[in-house]
């Protein structure tokens, strides 16, 4: 991404709010077999956006299309736009790797660096980018970073831990620190809780709530109780015949679960399927 666009999303963020997202006639493809169809929707910004919908329609690649990580699979492609602010992420004046800087991404199963200690793992992706930081400088980030992540009291005594020490739970919020510690405008997760377990969960689900005061969220989930509960904005995608891979209702949370407008959507939040 051109020095400008980052400055200019830097900006937005003096005005305490992330940058937000919208999506043009995004498609994407594995090969010849088209997993995602031309979805046209926003991930607005300070907001949290869920992704629903049954398993293999899309979910997963469709995040993936968000900071340009689907096209590292082989055979992959995306045709469409995907506009950060007034950026296209997808114009070929811009980097792929800064677009990963500013739009973060948390993973199903927790990931953190086991050879490395908790400190390194939350200044991970500061390495990565090759900042030059002072020692103090890197200090702040990690403690900043990991109270970010409602991790801070936990580990502040064992911060020289690897960061496979941390029970699953912990290393999930160990990621949401690295991912924080580059200062993103968008954090994407793809299904962050499927590894964890109700109590985990329900810290995940509290610190996505903080999280949206500075960043804009894109939440992948299989959790309909989930969606309703930490999402504002709600997009359901099918999978199966002709319909897989599309958008087939995007709106308010609340409507979306309380007076969807199709009848695919309202059978799949009822549990009729999926
Ligand atoms: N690497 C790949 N190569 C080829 N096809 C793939 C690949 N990854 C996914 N697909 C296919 O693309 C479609 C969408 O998959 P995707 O993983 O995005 O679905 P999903 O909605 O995330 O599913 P789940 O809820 O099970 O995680 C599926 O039909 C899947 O089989
Ligand atoms: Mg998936």
């Amino acid at each position: 991404m051109s020095q400008e666009t980052i400055e200019q999303t830097q900006t937005i963020q003096d005005d305490s709010l992330a940058a937000g997202m919208e999506v043009r006639n995004l498609s994407a493809y594995y090969g010849d077999f088209q997993a995602v169809k031309d979805i046209t929707m926003p991930i607005e910004r300070g907001k949290v956006t869920a992704l629903i919908g049954p398993s293999g329609c899309g979910k997963s690649t469709f995040i993936r299309c968000l900071n340009r990580l689907h096209e590292l699979t082989r055979g992959a492609r995306v045709s469409g736009q995907a506009f950060l602010e007034d950026q296209d992420i997808y114009a070929s004046n811009v980097d792929p790797v800064q677009v990963r800087r500013v739009i973060g991404m948390v993973f199903q199963k927790p990931n953190p660096f086991p050879m490395m200690s908790i400190y390194d793992n939350v200044i991970a992706g500061i390495k990565l980018n090759n900042a030059r930081k002072s020692r103090g400088e890197l200090d702040q980030i990690v403690e900043h970073s990991l109270r970010g992540a409602a991790l801070w009291d936990e580990v502040k005594d064992k911060l020289d831990h690897s960061g496979a020490s941390l029970s699953g739970g912990q290393q999930q919020r160990l990621c949401i620190a690295r991912t924080i510690a580059v200062e993103p405008e968008v954090i994407l997760m793809d299904e962050p809780c499927s590894a964890l377990d109700p109590i985990a969960t329900f810290k995940i689900e509290e610190l996505i709530a903080e999280l949206k005061e500075r960043y804009t969220i894109a939440l992948v989930t299989h959790n309909m109780q989930q969606a309703a509960r930490v999402s504002d904005f709600t997009a359901f995608l099918l999978s199966g015949e002709e319909r897989y891979g599309r958008l087939v209702e995007y709106g308010p949370t609340q409507q979306i679960f309380t007076n969807p407008q199709d009848e695919q959507t309202e059978a799949y939040i009822t549990g009729k399927f999926g």
